[in-house]
């Protein structure tokens, strides 16, 4: 069986490294899991546990129900990353850079790991944020555990559909997949969180028309707004990147509304993959700093970021190759053997552009053991991609 459960052609090509559902299709509901791991050899043996048994987890409680498409992704950050799996560390994996401008604050509030759990059932997402937080034990120290729903038709709580020019398909692949530019992390990805909670009581006393212009599109049904009239501070102005041709540089967001009515929070969980994390980090400062300085987001007049984390998705056999501690003599994750199945080695990164989605043919590589492809099972059957 290939990843997204089809049969493999017999004797066919097998993926080298399977990246994780980075651009999995949006769900009804999410968990964003940020713990902080405590110092000592007993944490990072829990870790490194998880990483290899995380795909057995996924297929236990994603089998209970096949339809609800549950996914987790695994996202380390890099003060973690260098002590499971140092020196050697993914090119664009850094702590998050805060940024402060005037009265807004882009807080950088760094934590070890990420788990983005998502589903079509809260109670999947629940039942395997229960057993990862389970396996983590002793090891965890603060977490962060949001929750998301969705609103409406993928509605923000400010009212504005969410997710629209997402890519899609082979678009979404190349926007978040490394490749060839750092061959020894290609099949990874970067992600970017940040909580942020909105003023609710001053965005609703806008007219409507003075939101519309904030986010660059219209509110009920959700177009865009024409270039003439778009202010060059709307959010989707301001977000939008292109390279030296005039291309767009475009990241996958799976952005998703939480609350507690009780507390007064009403808020918007930002999470964007991108290949590399300079693409987010420049919208951010965009919106923050302002594009041109000064010209800055006005959703930031009444949303105010209250964390923000970024951490490396390693493919998945690298992520289960950080299950062997180097010093009990076993693989070095940050030099993966380039003759183990499902391994990128230096020489065999590819550009994004060779990925396939799961709908294509596989890439032509060297042979895999048949149960190699299906390692992060059930659970990660949905939006996977292949790097070939
Ligand atoms: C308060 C938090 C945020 C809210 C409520 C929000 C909401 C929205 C909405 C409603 C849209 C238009 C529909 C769509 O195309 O998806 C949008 C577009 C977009 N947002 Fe955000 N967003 C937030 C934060 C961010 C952040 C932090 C980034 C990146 C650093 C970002 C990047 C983008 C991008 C790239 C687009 C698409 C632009 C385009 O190509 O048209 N957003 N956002």
């Amino acid at each position: 069986m290939t990843l997204d459960g089809a049969p493999q052609p017999a004797g066919g090509p097998a993926p080298q490294a399977v990246t994780q559902p980075v651009a999995a299709p949006l769900t009804a509901a999410a968990i964003f899991l940020v713990v902080t791991v405590r110092p000592g050899q007993d944490s990072a043996a829990a870790v490194r546990g998880l990483c290899g048994d995380l795909g057995g987890l996924l297929r236990a409680v994603g089998f209970r129900d096949l339809n609800a498409a549950l996914t987790c992704v695994m996202g380390f950050g890099s003060q973690l990353w260098d002590q499971l799996a140092g020196p050697e560390r993914p090119a664009g994996l850094h702590p998050f850079r805060e940024i402060r401008a005037g009265e807004r604050h882009a807080v950088a509030t760094q934590a070890d790991l990420l788990f983005h759990i998502r589903a079509n059932r809260m109670d999947l997402c629940f039942e395997l944020a229960t057993h990862i937080s389970a396996r983590l034990g002793e090891a965890t120290g603060t977490v962060d555990e949001v929750h998301g729903f969705r609103y409406f038709d993928d509605r923000d709580l400010i009212g504005f559909v969410d997710g629209t020019e997402n890519p899609t398909g082979q678009d979404a692949v190349e926007s978040t997949v490394i490749g060839a530019e750092d061959p020894a992390y290609a099949g990874g990805s970067y992600v970017i969180v940040q909580k942020y909670l909105h003023d609710m009581a001053t965005w609703n006393a806008l007219p409507t028309e003075e939101q519309e212009n904030i986010i660059g599109r219209t509110k009920l049904d959700d177009i865009e707004l024409d270039d003439a009239v778009k202010p060059s501070f709307a959010h989707n102005a301001l977000t939008t990147i292109v390279d030296d041709n005039g291309e767009e540089i475009d990241i996958v967001r799976d952005n998703m509304p939480f609350g507690n009515t009780a507390k007064g929070e009403y808020g918007t969980y930002f999470i964007g993959y991108a290949r590399s994390p300079q693409t987010i980090e420049l919208m951010l400062t965009n919106m923050f700093i302002g594009r041109p300085p000064g010209n800055y987001d006005r959703l930031l007049d009444v949303s105010r970021a209250v964390t923000g984390s970024l951490f490396f998705v390693p493919s998945v056999p690298l992520l289960e190759s950080l299950a062997d501690d180097p010093a009990d003599g076993g693989p070095d994750p940050a030099s993966p053997d380039p003759a183990s199945p499902g391994q990128p080695s230096p020489d065999q990164g590819a550009p994004a552009g060779d990925c396939s989605d799961t709908g294509g043919d596989p890439p032509a590589g060297p042979p895999a053991p048949s149960d190699s492809a299906g390692s992060l099972g059930i659970g990660s059957l949905r939006g996977v991609t292949q790097h070939g």
